[in-house]
């Protein structure tokens, strides 16, 4: 019924809504300059994502989507959209929406990545009025983890924007107590956020990447994903090499070499010991509730 709803809801808005713009930007990037999109290879077309990598935020989302673009079958998409969780974005239409996606061969599946939407209360709603069938993505790492991850990209976005910055305990901590407030931590409620997600799509359409693993050891995880897309395998051992310098697998694919942004596996502060401790005792009772939910487990502290 929901899903029925925010479908005719999108009917009305491409219905009534101005047709799509003749220039296109998102992110202050103009992206059909005619020095940007010239004219596309023949026989591609730009259609809506086959499969749309949901979040979570800071789980190796970049990790996954660059590593899955390796493989020839697969046309990532260049930016985050945020169409489904951003109501001046989907007011747009999905029009819009299709034409930020990569130009693509018949052949290949295209895939998209919005980290943000695994915690939107607004995207699995919309998501499955646009496609009920499509394959969701969905990459976790250990959820405490992911706190001091999340904080460590806002640190750094605030000390850059020349703004005052805090010691990730005074955050975790209000009046001695765990400030379970925290965005950061209340991002890293996987169970609350799932449910969400499982109100609309059968858990057999949602795969979910072992974040973890992905750091660690990434051909796995990435030929689970292949399956579950029904991709031939053609990522191997070789499209990966571990980088010394960087301290994780960097990618190696159409005879180029390539790690990720420096953005993407900064080191993390070393977080106060009971305060940590505290965080992931709170997280327990969410991780257990996650893994029912999910019917796997995951090597979580
Ligand atoms: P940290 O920077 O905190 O280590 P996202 O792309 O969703 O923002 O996730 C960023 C995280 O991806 C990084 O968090 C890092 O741990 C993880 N990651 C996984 N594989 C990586 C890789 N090969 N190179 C860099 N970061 C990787």
């Amino acid at each position: 019924m929901a899903c029925f709803l925010a479908s005719a809801f999108l009917f009305i808005l491409q219905t009534f809504a101005a047709p799509p713009q003749a220039s296109i930007s998102l992110n202050g990037i103009n992206l059909n300059d005619e020095d940007v999109t010239l004219s596309p290879p023949p026989g591609t077309s730009k259609r809506p994502p086959h499969s749309i990598i949901i979040g979570v935020r800071k789980g190796g989302t970049r990790a996954l989507l660059e590593m899955l673009d390796i493989h020839p079958e697969v046309a990532a998409a260049a930016t985050e959209v945020h169409f489904f969780d951003w109501d001046e974005n989907y007011a747009k239409g999905l029009e819009w929406y299709r034409e930020l996606m990569p130009y693509s061969y018949p052949h290949q599946i295209t895939v998209e990545k919005t980290p943000g939407y695994f915690t939107s209360t607004l995207a699995p709603e919309r998501i499955c009025a646009m496609n009920s069938s499509i394959k969701l993505l969905l990459i976790l790492r250990d959820p405490a983890e992911r706190v001091v991850s999340d904080y460590t990209q806002v640190y750094f976005n605030r000390l850059e924007n020349h703004k005052p910055v805090q010691a990730i305990e005074n955050l975790l901590v209000r009046n001695g107590a765990l400030n379970t407030g925290y965005k950061a931590i209340q991002r890293s409620l996987y169970d609350i956020h799932m449910r969400n997600w499982l109100r609309h799509f059968p858990l057999e359409q949602i795969h979910i990447v072992d974040g973890d693993l992905l750091i660690h050891d990434p051909l796995p995880e990435l030929q689970k994903v292949e399956r579950f897309l029904n991709l031939p395998p053609r990522i191997v051992a070789s499209n990966f090499y571990f980088n010394q310098t960087k301290g994780f697998y960097c990618i190696r694919s159409d005879g180029r070499e390539r790690c990720l942004h420096e953005s993407k596996g900064r080191p993390h502060p070393v977080v106060n010991s009971t305060v940590l401790q505290q965080l992931r005792s709170y997280l327990q009772e969410h991780n257990r509730t996650f893994f029912r939910l999910v019917k796997r487990t995951f090597n979580w502290q």
